[in-house]
């Protein structure tokens, strides 16, 4: 049923991989002045490059903070992972993907990168009490409206009190149509600004200022 490019988003089977084959590639870019190099495959997500979505979110996003909890929510091959676990060195990363060999290709160049700050995992082995004090996330768009919706609700309400979650979307697959329903859920969104047809957009837990202060 789920044929063709976009298998990836569903592959969340051994079976399904050994199907689409391996072919590893090399992928080289630079993100806030360091070089990366990692490694990707066939039947994961952008597999013989760095997509262009995740490029300008790291034009636009700004530095991490130099540490806490960061969730990169839908890793892939790891190249917002490898990012915030190089800039913030005593942060620890959660690296999350139901698909196992975007973990695997994770791992893989947690190594070739020498970073030791990344934990990669399926999303039902993070620990349910860690909070995030940041998360970085391309989300995984073509999953439909309501299986997008059901992994904003279980994330985004795990941010820390002070927590942003950045998102990057594609404007014409609904950028301000999704930030309108995280807005009607409950949160702040700041759309950060556009770039090449991608919108970021920064979502934080919304502070009530009608709230009387206590005396
Ligand atoms: C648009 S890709 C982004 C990959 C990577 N972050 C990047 O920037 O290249 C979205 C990822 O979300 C993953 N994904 C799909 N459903 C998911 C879910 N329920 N929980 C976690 N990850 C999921 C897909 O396997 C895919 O790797």
């Amino acid at each position: 049923m789920n044929s063709g490019a976009q298998q990836h988003y569903f592959s969340s089977e051994e079976g399904d991989l050994a199907n689409i084959g391996s072919a590893v590639r090399d992928v080289n870019w630079n993100a806030f002045g360091h070089d990366f190099l990692a490694k990707s495959d066939r039947g994961v997500f952008s597999y013989d490059h760095l997509d262009r979505g995740t490029a300008v979110f790291f034009t636009l996003v700004p530095l991490p903070p130099d540490h806490g909890n960061f969730l990169d929510l839908g890793c892939g091959w790891g190249p917002m992972s490898l990012c915030m676990a190089k800039l913030a060195p005593a942060s620890k990363v959660w690296a999350v993907d139901v698909n196992p060999r975007a973990r695997d290709l994770v791992l893989r160049n947690i190594n070739i990168a020498q970073l030791k700050n990344i934990h990669v995992e399926t999303p039902d082995n993070v620990p349910s009490d860690i909070q995030f004090d940041l998360i970085w996330s391309n989300p995984p768009i073509r999953i439909g409206k309501d299986a997008l919706h059901e992994l904003l609700l279980r994330w985004l309400p795990r941010l820390s009190p002070t927590g942003e979650a950045w998102l990057v979307v594609q404007k014409n697959l609904g950028s301000d149509s999704l930030a309108q329903w995280i807005v009607e859920n409950g949160f702040d969104v700041k759309r950060l600004g556009s770039k090449k047809g991608f919108r970021v957009l920064c979502v934080t837990h919304r502070i009530d200022i009608t709230t009387e202060p206590s005396r």
